[in-house]
């Protein structure tokens, strides 16, 4: 349920980067893509590119009719959040 859900910001995400484990974010939500990898249309090398950062603007660019929300409903981590300050 939502209250399982992280808040996740860009420090986080990166350290999700490899094929057996592979967050990446679009329009704000984190997806671990990892089980997507056999199944997208487009191969597994263009969803690597997106793994571990922001993919918002490569999905966009690629095919904005596809309705990722609905597409990775059961693969969502979380909420991608601004980096905390460090300062103190
Ligand atoms: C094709 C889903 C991420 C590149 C497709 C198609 C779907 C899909 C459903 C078929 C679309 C159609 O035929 O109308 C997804 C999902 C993604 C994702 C759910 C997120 C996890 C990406 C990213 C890129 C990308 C990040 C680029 C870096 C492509 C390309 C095709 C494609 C190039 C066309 C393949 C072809 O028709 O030969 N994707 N995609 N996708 N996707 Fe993705």
């Amino acid at each position: 349920g939502v209250d399982t859900l992280m808040r996740i910001p860009p420090s986080v995400l990166k350290q999700h980067r490899s094929k057996a484990d592979a967050w990446s974010a679009f329009n704000g939500k984190v997806y671990n893509i990892t089980a997507y990898f056999p199944f997208h249309p487009g191969g597994e090398r263009e969803l690597m590119r997106v793994a571990g950062r922001d993919g918002t603007d490569l999905f966009t660019s690629t095919h904005a009719w596809v309705n990722a929300d609905f597409m990775l409903d059961s693969c969502l981590v979380g909420f991608l959040i601004p980096e905390p300050s460090t300062d103190s």
